[in-house]
């Protein structure tokens, strides 16, 4: 696996390759890999001739400057993942390298995406998320970029800035990867306690409930009857749940036919934040 620190020197490798029409697929990530991360790099590998995976924990998509304190890194742990799947290039920047000396987010319009769920409680979230994601989209140019459903609204206002942008990338959604007892595959969840993690696939498990609920009750009850689900949990605090449809990310109040409807959950598990999603259908 190649490995780059500078963007100029990663240009110039993926330029020679793309002019012997190679295909790039691209897998941005923060670092702290797990299972979840490698499905999409899989997806990836067998989609295009070479991979193209970012290892860089943005500064400028935590609200919460404690969390981008404590986020986990394990550089040597995720070289040795990358390379048993296989992984062509690991593009791992410093700071300075992307932001120079004026760490911010440009400001952006994600037609009311941003505005939905995480928005409401994480301050400045997608502006830099966007920031990040299009800086590294002009530095890998890729032809397919691979994003994950378990951060869901993230996927649709990447699929909206490519759209409003003209971007020329096929972004990719790829299902959530969970752990055997149910809880989606995370980063942070190396951080919970032990108590905190036996207790946290209860999300889960509330959400299947919540789907199968679905065919027969109206999406009020069911997030009240979530609610109260964990009004009285000792270890796990409810911040949202809502139904909502995919594309526009509202909350729904009544069922039509003709679309697509996902309900969203966010908990704090002690200080850990950790969110989950699930596609509900209509009988
Ligand atoms: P990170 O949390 O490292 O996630 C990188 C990618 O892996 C994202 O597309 C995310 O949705 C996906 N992913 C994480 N856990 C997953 C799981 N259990 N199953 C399937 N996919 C999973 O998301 C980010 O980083 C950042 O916001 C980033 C896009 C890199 C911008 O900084």
């Amino acid at each position: 696996m190649n490995v780059f620190k500078e963007k100029h020197a990663l240009k110039v490798y993926l330029s020679k390759l793309k002019a012997q029409n190679k295909t790039v697929g691209f897998v941005p990530t923060m670092g702290a890999l797990h299972e979840g991360h490698l499905s999409l790099i899989k997806k990836a590998k067998k989609k295009n001739d070479l991979v193209v995976v970012s290892i860089f924990v943005n500064p400028t998509q935590f609200d919460n400057p404690e969390d981008l304190i404590k986020y986990p890194k394990t550089l040597s742990n995720d070289i040795k993942l990358l390379e048993s799947v296989s992984c062509d290039v690991l593009f791992h920047p410093s700071v300075k390298e992307i932001y120079d000396q004026n760490i911010v987010s440009d400001k952006f319009d994600f037609d009311g995406l941003e505005h939905e769920m995480e928005g409401k409680f994480r301050d400045g979230h997608f502006n830099g998320v966007g920031t990040i994601v299009k800086t590294l989209f002009e530095i890998v140019e890729p032809d397919k970029a691979y994003f994950g459903q378990k951060d869901f609204q993230q996927l649709q206002i990447i699929k909206k800035m490519v759209k409003k942008n003209r971007i020329n990338i096929k972004i990719k959604g790829c299902k959530i990867f969970r752990e055997e007892d149910g809880l989606a595959m995370s980063s942070r969840n190396t951080r919970l306690t032990t108590e905190h993690r036996n207790a946290a696939p209860f999300i889960y498990k509330t959400l299947k409930k919540a789907r199968k609920k679905f065919g027969t009750e109206n999406a009020l009850n069911i997030t009240e009857w979530v609610e109260n689900q964990f009004k009285n949990h000792p270890l796990l605090t409810l911040e949202y749940f809502t139904i909502a449809e995919e594309k526009t990310l509202k909350t729904i109040k009544n069922k039509e036919s003709d679309k697509k409807y996902r309900a969203f959950i966010a908990v704090f598990a002690g200080d850990i934040r950790l969110i989950d999603n699930i596609r509900l259908k209509i009988n």
